[in-house]
């Protein structure tokens, strides 16, 4: 069944008679008669915002919570949110906020909402330039089996994102996978395979039925996070930003070094790792005067306590362990000092 298929036939087993649709101008302009098969049975609107990570905002979300209520949308309305993950933060924001909740599913068009971000249920809008600032847990009625074709139009910088996210959860969760990873020469909307998506799907959805608040195992699901945050923010501020996937695949490179120094994570693994992430991603030296910069960042996390930071790192390819705490000073030294080779 296609993603479409599904949504009509969750749409009339439930009894929705109005759709509203959240998208952003890119995705728009691509598909703008996506849903218009829905129409011949169901009251099809939609809403577009501006691409970009600035209409994750609350000035975004009330435009959107003003015009449900000025065209009299209520609990009978369904949202799905048609795009990439700013979409889905947003959409599912206002879905889960407007009359303390209407029922939504995410329509992902992006690799990285195709295998993270749709799925696990948590929303956000950022306020002043803090990601995330201010969100919620609401989940989606159903995640759908992704549409591929949508990857045949992503630019190649959003798709080595997603493929940087892919990656990390193939290291969290499939030696096999990422075996299967490393043996790619180059990667391209036609080279990623709808099994892998599925496969992302499917951890992470067994990770957040075991933890849906957050408290605990979906902390696996940050490795490569602490560290790729921080480039990811820094980059932000000094340089042209680098993707989330990106940054991730950086985290996950130093992240990994990390393991084989304190988790028990086989040097052989280190390896391998060490050189499928250079090799795909093109890793840069962490120099002092940058580390010294990313502290901020890395202490900023609440989990982490008196100058330590916290981590999940591997015990092996497939093996995370969480609340893994290093000392900056120790981290400094590992990072800057060590001769990498890239
Ligand atoms: N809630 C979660 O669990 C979760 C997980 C991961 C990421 N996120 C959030 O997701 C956001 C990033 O999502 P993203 O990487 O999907 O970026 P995005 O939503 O900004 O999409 C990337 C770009 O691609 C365009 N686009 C989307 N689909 C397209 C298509 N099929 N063809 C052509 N262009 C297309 C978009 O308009 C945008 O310009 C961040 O805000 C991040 O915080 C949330
Ligand atoms: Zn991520």
């Amino acid at each position: 069944m296609t993603a479409l298929e599904q949504l009509e036939k969750h749409l009339s087993a439930s009894g929705f008679r109005r759709v509203l649709v959240i998208t952003d101008e890119n995705v728009n302009s691509f598909y703008p008669y996506y849903f218009d098969c829905l129409k011949a049975a169901f009251d099809v609107e939609s809403v577009v915002v501006p691409s970009g990570e600035a209409s994750k905002s609350i000035e975004t979300a009330a435009r959107l919570w003003r015009g449900l209520a000025e065209n009299c949308h209520d609990k009978n309305t369904f949202i799905v949110n048609f795009g990439g993950g700013i979409v889905s933060d947003l959409g599912g924001f206002v879905a889960s906020t407007y009359k303390r909740g209407l029922h939504y599913a995410n329509m992902p068009t992006t690799l990285m909402a195709m295998i993270d971000a749709s799925v696990g249920g948590k929303t956000a809008v950022n306020i002043d330039g803090l990601k995330n600032a201010v969100g919620t847990f609401h989940f989606p009625d159903i995640v759908f089996k992704p549409d591929m074709k949508f990857l045949d139009t992503l630019p190649k910088r959003e798709l080595e994102s997603g493929f940087g996210e892919l990656v990390k959860y193939a290291m969290i969760g499939s030696p096999g996978l990422f075996a299967e990873l490393s043996g790619m020469s180059g990667f391209c909307a036609k080279a990623i395979k709808q099994e892998w998506i599925s496969f992302c799907i499917e951890l992470k959805n067994d990770i957040v039925k075991k933890d849906p608040y957050d408290n605990g195992m979906r902390h696996v699901l940050n490795f490569g996070h602490t560290i790729g945050h921080a480039i990811e923010s820094l980059s932000a501020e000094i340089e042209e930003p680098v993707s989330h996937g990106l940054a991730v695949a950086q985290g996950m490179f130093y992240e990994s070094y990390l393991s084989y120094k304190k988790a028990g994570l086989p040097e052989e693994s280190w390896k391998k790792t060490a050189s499928f992430l250079s090799s795909h991603f093109g890793i840069r030296k962490i120099t002092e005067e940058n580390f010294g910069k990313m502290t901020r960042f890395l202490l900023n996390d609440k989990k982490n306590e008196g100058g330590a930071v916290n981590f999940t790192l591997l015990r092996e390819i497939g093996e995370p362990v969480t609340d893994c705490s290093l000392r900056l000073e120790e981290l400094a030294e590992l990072l800057t000092k060590t001769d990498f080779q890239i």
